[in-house]
């Protein structure tokens, strides 16, 4: 706090914090008024649009820790939190405990990813917070020790949030089929892939709970998609700009279902930060931007491709039975080696629940001071 006045404008005022003088406008002063929001429903029971005029204050003067705004023509006093208009002065957005920082991870990785019992995860607050933190920061992590009945992955997934369907159900079974839909269900390879990108709203957070795997070969890879976009950025930025500039279409094709959509091979956040990628040589569809745009679009695309199978990235582990691998599917990609088929048995179970939720559970058990961060640090972290 400084000790110069408050000075109010035609559309707002200059409110002297602590980390200096700060403009804020009326309406967002008047929605910001802790009285919007209903103490039941904790929901908006403001309208700023139902007011005669725009607010406008008629006076505004600290008082303690708060913003107090008489407002012009209204019955009604406004007590705002300095501590909000701090945080909106310096963040630019409310403070939220979901984020975090992402932590770029590479070949390595294995050791050190984040592996916590089911019945902890299940049963303890602070474990399971650990789990969506590494979740977050990370974007994978594997509950060991699940329990082998049918609604096993179901309790596991709702602990997070609602298993959200895609085009094959709520769940799916990762085998050799007879008539596969999906490559995922041959023996054969799969290449490094992120899941269904060609349902408008691609799986957020993926769940392979695995139930057998007895055969040779068949280890499954993983690779951190935002570390290899973020090392396309220092290689080669023409490259990683034009990939993360255009939408290239997708598609999932069968008897009975025809999903298109467009999605942007790297993702990234207002801030120009990468959140993710979506790759899948399997499920994408014939380019359609410009001809002469794909002059440069495809050597930056081959590039990426090539770069996502280098040994640098590729984190190689055997999944085992009882134990359930979660990732993010927006920023993990997966794939798998290929596997003799008549020697024993693999079989994966898979859902899927979204990002929304993940974030959504961690606020909650943050709020209640379970944080996840009180979590060793790795031994076996890399340099
Ligand atoms: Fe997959």
């Amino acid at each position: 706090m400084t000790d110069s006045p408050i000075e109010l404008t035609e559309t707002g005022m200059i409110v002297p914090l602590a980390t200096g003088p700060a403009y804020f406008n009326f309406c967002w002063l008047r929605d910001a008024c802790p009285s919007c929001i209903d103490p039941q429903t904790r929901e908006r029971i403001f309208d700023v649009s139902a007011l005669h005029d725009l607010p406008r204050a008629a006076a505004a003067r600290i008082d303690g820790g708060e913003l107090v705004v008489d407002w012009l023509g209204e019955d009604h006093v406004s007590r705002i939190p300095l501590s909000l208009l701090d945080t909106f002065a310096t963040r630019g957005k409310p403070e939220d405990p979901a984020d975090l920082p992402r932590r770029l991870w590479y070949a390595d990785h294995a050791p050190a990813m984040t592996r916590l019992p089911q019945e902890a995860v299940l049963n303890d607050s602070e474990t399971r917070a650990r789990l969506l933190r590494a979740l977050i920061e990370d974007g994978i992590a594997i509950v060991t020790d699940m329990a082998d009945d049918e609604g096993s992955l179901a309790r596991l997934v709702n602990a997070i949030g609602p298993i959200t369907p895609s085009a094959e159900g709520l769940f799916f079974d990762v085998r050799v089929e007879i008539a596969p839909t999906n490559l995922a269900f041959t023996a054969g390879p799969l290449e490094m892939h992120t899941d269904l990108p060609g349902e408008e709203a691609a799986p957020g957070v993926q769940f392979l709970h695995c139930l057998e795997n007895t055969v040779e070969g068949g280890r499954s890879l993983f690779l951190d998609g935002a570390a290899v976009a973020n090392a396309l950025y220092d290689e080669d930025p023409e490259a990683y700009r034009l990939l993360a500039s255009h939408d290239i279409p997708f598609f999932y094709r069968h008897e009975t279902w025809d999903y298109r959509a467009h999605q942007r091979v790297i993702e990234t956040d207002p801030e120009g930060r990468v959140t993710g990628v979506t790759i899948s040589q399997h499920l994408q569809d014939i380019l359609d931007l410009p001809q002469e745009l794909l002059d440069t679009y495809y050597p930056a695309f081959v590039k990426f491709i090539r770069m996502m199978q280098e040994e640098r990235f590729l984190m190689r582990f055997r999944s085992t039975a009882g134990q359930c691998v979660i990732f993010d599917n927006h920023r993990i990609v997966h794939g798998r080696e290929g596997y003799v088929a008549d020697s024993g048995m693999r079989h994966l179970r898979g859902c899927y629940t979204d990002r929304g939720a993940l974030r959504s559970a961690y606020r909650v058990l943050a709020q209640q001071g379970h944080t996840g961060a009180s979590a060793p640090e790795p031994t076996l972290k890399s340099a």
